[in-house]
């Protein structure tokens, strides 16, 4: 007899569920997407994704096409499904720790659903949560929530995502790895038998392991790479100190060295996104209440704080004072492909500018509805890079736009009141540009600028 194909309902449509549900439904995996937000919910169903990411669109509407995914706000549809992940978000609180706010929350509404349920249910935390929170808050609030104990009948697992904004549906689709964290082999089993119908023979290294170690290898994960970033920020600030040194050919130089490895090596305004910095924080909180000062991350921190004011102090290098300029800024997302602006190095350089008494115009092919939302009228809004240029004093471009990376110096030249450009995400040739007054992070000085 043929058995019954396995289903999946995701408890949280952000960036993470969302994704992780067009690319199940992909492959043919019957998927029910829940959110507690009914507008987003009503557009997912419309087969429009209420975020910008490359593929999710086209994904998302076969999905909802052939049915394979049905969005809801009612979490009682978790019933009839096998396995249920929970991918709400994990924000920071006041003091950096983590928020597990709406984990609880997600945790009673499917624990009250689970109540009446008979055989095998798998919850598996897909959220990124400090070391001990899926044995700790996710199990307690379940058990009470559902009435029984986490094991024969209820399984849970930890299972943290590694997808990246911007290429979340190609790195959904080809991981790297795969953690699972499990107290029981038959939740790990369970967890282990639906990757491999969504892979098949392309199943990715499957690492099985602790809930505490999996929870800690996504931590560990995000805090070498922002480490990676302000390591190599830090060797730019050194390089721009130097006539005729790039920051560019040390970052190739060292990459070359398997042990360093060439990727994460661009100097730039700083990261961004909805990860890096809390989960950073999270992490430096975490350690520090079991006694711990983890001085290497909280030195990572500061060092990207302080990464947006060099930004500013190399516009003020080619101004002089600031005060009543006008700034164009190019680029608000924190990265190229996504509308996406948490924590972006892009706010962060904004804030500072207005306090000198910039006029800011900035113009994003993507990001400008959610800066709005963010800034409202604190900043003036552009059509396009060429009117955001228009009669501006500097211009400072913050995010790697392909949009961007296609202007030339003349563009720069025939806009701009005078061609004073700050290159923080070093995306034109210096060569070619040195025909204006740019700068770029980690470039050092050249002679025409200094005689
Ligand atoms: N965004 C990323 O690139 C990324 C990558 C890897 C891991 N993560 C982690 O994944 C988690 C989710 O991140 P995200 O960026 O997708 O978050 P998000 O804020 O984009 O989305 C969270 C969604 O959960 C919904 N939600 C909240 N409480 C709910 C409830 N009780 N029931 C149903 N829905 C509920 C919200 O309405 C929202 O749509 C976080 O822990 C994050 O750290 C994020």
């Amino acid at each position: 007899m043929k058995s019954r194909s396995e289903t999946v309902s995701i408890v949280g449509m952000g960036y993470v569920g969302l994704c992780t549900a067009a690319t199940f439904a992909s492959r043919s995996i019957r998927t029910v997407g829940i959110d507690i937000d009914e507008a987003r919910v009503e557009q997912i169903r419309r087969g429009k994704a209420p975020l910008h990411e490359p593929q999710l669109d086209t994904l998302l509407k076969q999905a909802v096409k052939s049915k394979l995914l049905e969005a809801t706000s009612d979490i009682s549809r978790a019933f009839g499904t096998d396995t249920t992940f929970l991918t709400v978000g994990t924000p920071s609180q006041q003091d950096g720790s983590i928020d597990l706010s709406y984990v609880k929350n997600a945790c009673e509404d499917l624990g009250n659903v689970l109540r009446e349920k008979r055989g095998y249910h798998l919850v598996v935390v897909k959220s990124t949560v400090v070391p001990g929170t899926t044995n700790g808050t996710v199990k307690r609030f379940l058990e009470q929530s559902v009435g029984k104990k986490v094991g024969s009948e209820l399984g849970l697992c930890a299972n943290p995502e590694f997808l990246k904004e911007g290429t979340a549906i190609n790195d959904a689709l080809h991981p790297d790895k795969i953690i699972i964290g499990s107290n029981d082999k038959k939740s790990a089993n369970r967890l282990k038998r639906l990757y491999r119908k969504f892979y098949g023979p392309r199943l990715p290294p499957v690492i099985l392991t602790s809930p505490e170690s999996a929870e800690l290898v996504k931590y560990a994960s995000n805090a070498f790479l922002a480490t990676k970033v302000s390591f190599i920020n830090t060797v730019a600030n050194i390089a721009q100190q130097i006539p005729g040194v790039d920051v560019g050919t040390i970052a190739e130089a060292i990459g070359l060295d398997p042990r360093i490895g060439g990727l994460f090596l661009k100097a730039g305004p700083g990261y961004g996104g909805s990860c890096f910095h809390k989960d950073l924080q999270a992490l430096i909180n975490y350690s520090k209440n079991n006694g711990y000062d983890s001085t290497l991350f909280r030195a990572t921190e500061e060092t990207n704080e302080q990464q947006s004011n060099k930004v500013v102090d190399m516009a003020e290098a080619l101004l002089g004072s600031l005060s009543g300029k006008r700034v164009a800024v190019l680029g608000l997302a924190f990265k190229k492909d996504t509308d996406d602006i948490r924590e972006a190095s892009s706010l962060r350089v904004i804030i500072q500018l207005k306090k000198k008494g910039v006029h800011v115009i900035a113009y994003d092919p993507m990001a400008i509805p959610n800066t709005k939302k963010q800034l409202a009228d604190q900043i003036g809004y552009a059509d396009n890079p060429y009117s955001a240029l228009k009669g501006a004093d500097c211009a400072i471009i913050l995010t790697e736009w392909d949009e961007f990376v296609k202007l030339k110096p003349k563009d720069f030249q025939a806009c701009m009141k005078t061609p004073n450009v700050v290159d923080a995400r070093r995306i034109f040739d210096p060569e070619e540009f040195s025909q204006l007054n740019y700068v770029a992070i980690g470039l050092g000085a050249r002679r025409s600028l200094r005689d």
